[in-house]
């Protein structure tokens, strides 16, 4: 049954819920602060990048299925469901999560919530959160509200895809609000009866306590970062032993009950979510008096941050001072597919690389807006070939599928110096080395390979 919705937060994960709400026929009003980039949404823009969203957009402004404001108005009052999709930052100069916009977002709902709305908040919190948000709508609204959690799982660059075919559903009821459950289930009919292209009554509907599900997202995303730091481990560990840590990779994944996925060794994790949540689960941790129970996050962080300073050793190794050396960094985004800067290994090597000396000119697909501005000791090019002129050597930071498929021959013809520093485990080295280039790639020996 078709509902009606209010997604509050527009960023990433509000956007894309936003649509994918439509996609699935409720009505959707989508509600965002920040004026710039509420009227690129009104006019069909999306405000970043990501495969196949905007068309979906498109469709779903052109059905009627979905309006967006500035703030809440008589429209919100009949919302059979307000999803909380606001961010939830590092607070500057701590480890903990800023929640602040989510009480603002609460408090701003009060007025216009309905006894029988049911208020799911998506963000990812600190465990006790959504209790105490609670305790703070229903004094604003002046009755007791229906709050629950309903974590969210999607990616970056496949975003729509996760939202519209979840691996599961997950939702934190408080005991004895079967209304909520009700009203959560219906709407998520959609995706659970098969008419979104999951599989029809396969998608996992998990209904638990609130504070699991607060909790299921921390742990959900702490697991994938030690993921990726363990095998990021093994690649010190190959490094300083002649092993090789992509086929170990292959070899300790074939085994069922590790999974080959997230683990792939480079420069390792970044961007708006793995790095923050893990320094927020430690300090929500440390609040409850069991921070040792998370302590190993902090190497899990250590390990990630050491595998950028690596990029800038092998650089020091090949070229010896970096100063005034020309460096081609290849990509900005923190992932594929994704034009997220936001705490981004690639632009955070380039930018320790224009640190030590060089002159660190920096290509991407997709993310270079800004950089100029932003980061003006770096120099972005659109050109990768204009790019490459004159590198001394090229750093591959962000495996775009335009990089594995790049001509390494012609990019030979217009550097200084051939040698290829592969952070990502990325390229075709062998197709590479026969265009006469010495590639270096984190965690092998390729000598040996
Ligand atoms: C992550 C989670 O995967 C999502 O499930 C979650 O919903 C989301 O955070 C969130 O909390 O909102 P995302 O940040 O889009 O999603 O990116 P990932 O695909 O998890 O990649 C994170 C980083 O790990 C990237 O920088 C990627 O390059 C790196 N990575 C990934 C590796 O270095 N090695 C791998 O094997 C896999």
């Amino acid at each position: 049954m078709a509902m009606k919705v209010t997604v509050i937060g527009l960023g990433y994960l509000g956007a894309t819920h936003a649509v994918a709400m439509a996609e699935m026929g409720h009505q959707v009003i989508g509600i965002e602060a920040d004026s710039k980039r509420l009227s690129a949404l009104q006019e069909g823009k999306l405000p970043f990048y990501e495969p196949g969203l905007d068309e979906a957009l498109a469709r779903v402004i052109a059905s009627g299925k979905i309006s967006f404001k500035s703030g809440h108005d008589e429209d919100s009052r009949d919302a059979d469901v307000h999803f909380l999709c606001v961010g939830t930052p590092q607070v500057t100069g701590s480890y903990a999560a800023d929640t602040s916009y989510l009480f603002s977002a609460v408090d701003a709902l009060a007025p216009y919530l309905s006894p029988t709305a049911v208020v799911a908040g998506k963000s990812t919190v600190p465990v006790g959160t959504a209790k105490t948000l609670t305790e703070r709508l229903s004094k604003g609204a002046g009755f007791a509200a229906h709050l629950v959690w309903n974590p969210e799982f999607l990616r970056e660059g496949t975003a729509l895809e996760d939202s519209l075919r979840p691996d599961r559903i997950v939702i934190g009821v408080p005991s004895g609000d079967d209304h909520s459950e009700k009203v959560m289930r219906s709407i998520y009919e959609p995706i659970t009866n098969g008419d979104t292209g999951s599989p029809a009554g396969q998608t996992p509907f998990l209904v638990m306590d609130v504070a699991t599900s607060e909790l299921v997202k921390v742990a959900a995303n702490s697991f994938l970062a030690t993921k990726i730091s363990f095998i990021n481990a093994m690649a010190e560990i190959a490094e300083a032993s002649g092993a090789d840590a992509v086929r170990l990779a292959e070899a300790i994944g074939m085994d069922a009950r590790i999974g080959s996925l997230f683990l792939r060794n480079g420069i390792g994790f970044g961007g708006g979510c793995l790095p923050k949540d893990i320094r927020a689960f430690m300090a929500r941790a440390n609040e409850l008096g069991v921070g040792s129970a998370v302590d190993f996050l902090a190497d899990v962080d250590a390990v990630n941050l050491r595998r950028r300073e690596r990029v800038v050793e092998l650089a020091k190794r090949e070229l010896g001072s970096l100063t005034d050396k020309r460096i081609l960094m290849l990509g900005a985004a923190f992932k594929p597919d994704s034009d997220d800067l936001r705490d981004s290994p690639a632009l955070m090597v380039a930018l320790k690389l224009a640190q030590a000396g060089a002159h660190v000119v920096i290509h991407d697909p997709m993310a270079l807006h800004g950089i100029k501005d932003r980061y003006p000791q770096l120099e972005p090019i659109e050109d990768v070939f204009e790019a490459a002129k004159g590198a001394d050597i090229v750093v591959l930071g962000t495996e775009w599928k335009f990089y594995r498929e790049l001509d390494a021959s012609k990019l030979a013809s217009v550097v200084s110096g051939k040698t290829v520093i592969d952070g990502r485990n990325a390229l075709p080295y062998q197709s590479w080395q026969e265009a006469g280039w010495k590639v270096i790639a984190l965690g092998r020996n390729l000598e040996n390979a």
